[in-house]
């Protein structure tokens, strides 16, 4: 066995965390980094969308909490990443075992998953999976408390932002992309702060920064500025570069 392999196994549990509001390009550029180090990744809003499609589909009221903790309590998720599927898809996620992967992202489940990951007890259930997958693992974990709550002790944290407008922009491009051109700049703008406000204001693990987290204004930065910018980040911390 070569020598950097031992390093691979010696080194292997590490874990960079993402957060940051809707749209800021925290999934985008997690799953980059993450292939440029080698590392897993995962987009913990994934599980919480899976929860939410699950609750649509049984034709259960979001606003009913038990029945929505019950789901929670027995999901079966399942993701596993993708090279050069024909949709473009980077990872197929398993919901319950069927592919779940484009439904997760309709506007029924847009419109609810907020409110299905408010409950405290869906959060604790979901952050005791997330901890599970990252335990052995090198992993850039993405989501909304993932550096203040679901790895406090990571030795990297980010913070990304950027404006409300500069986010909705990204997301129409997304929702073009995928056809669903009837959905209009100022509705997904509407959906996108009503979303901030319910993720910040909740009182179980809100959206906000960790204090050592390094915060990243996306608004005037591409992809790949970001990118660099963490690159510098994890040379700085000796971060190890598991693809290199
Ligand atoms: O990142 P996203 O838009 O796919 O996330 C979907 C929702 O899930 C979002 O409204 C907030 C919630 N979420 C959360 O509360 N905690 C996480 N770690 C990830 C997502």
């Amino acid at each position: 066995m070569a020598g950097h392999d031992v390093f691979k196994l010696i080194m292997i549990e590490t874990t960079i965390t993402i957060d940051g509001p809707a749209a800021s390009g925290k999934t985008t550029v997690g799953y980059q980094l993450a292939e440029k180090l080698g590392y897993v990744f995962l987009d913990t809003g994934v599980m919480y969308r899976a929860v939410t499609l699950v609750t649509l589909n049984r034709d259960i009221d979001p606003n009913n909490e038990a029945a929505v903790v019950e789901i929670a309590n027995n999901l079966q998720f399942d993701i596993s990443p993708e090279v050069d599927h024909p949709d473009g898809r980077h990872y197929t996620v398993l919901v319950n075992g069927e592919d779940a992967t484009w439904q997760i992202r309709s506007p029924g489940v847009n419109e609810n998953v907020s409110v299905v990951s408010s409950y405290p007890a869906v959060r604790d259930e979901m952050v005791r999976l997330q901890r599970e997958f990252a335990a052995g693992h090198a992993v850039v974990m993405v989501g909304r408390d993932i550096g203040t709550v679901v790895l406090p002790n990571a030795p990297l944290k980010f913070y990304m932002d950027a404006t409300a407008e500069i986010r909705a922009l990204r997301r129409l491009s997304d929702h073009l992309v995928r056809n669903y051109n009837s959905v209009e700049f100022e509705k997904i703008l509407a959906d996108i702060e009503r979303r901030d406000a319910i993720d910040s204001s909740r009182a179980h693990s809100p959206l906000k920064p960790a204090e050592d987290a390094v915060v990243i204004d996306t608004s005037q930065l591409t992809p790949n500025g970001v990118l660099e910018t963490m690159l510098e980040s994890v040379e700085e911390r000796g971060l190890p570069n598991l693809a290199a």
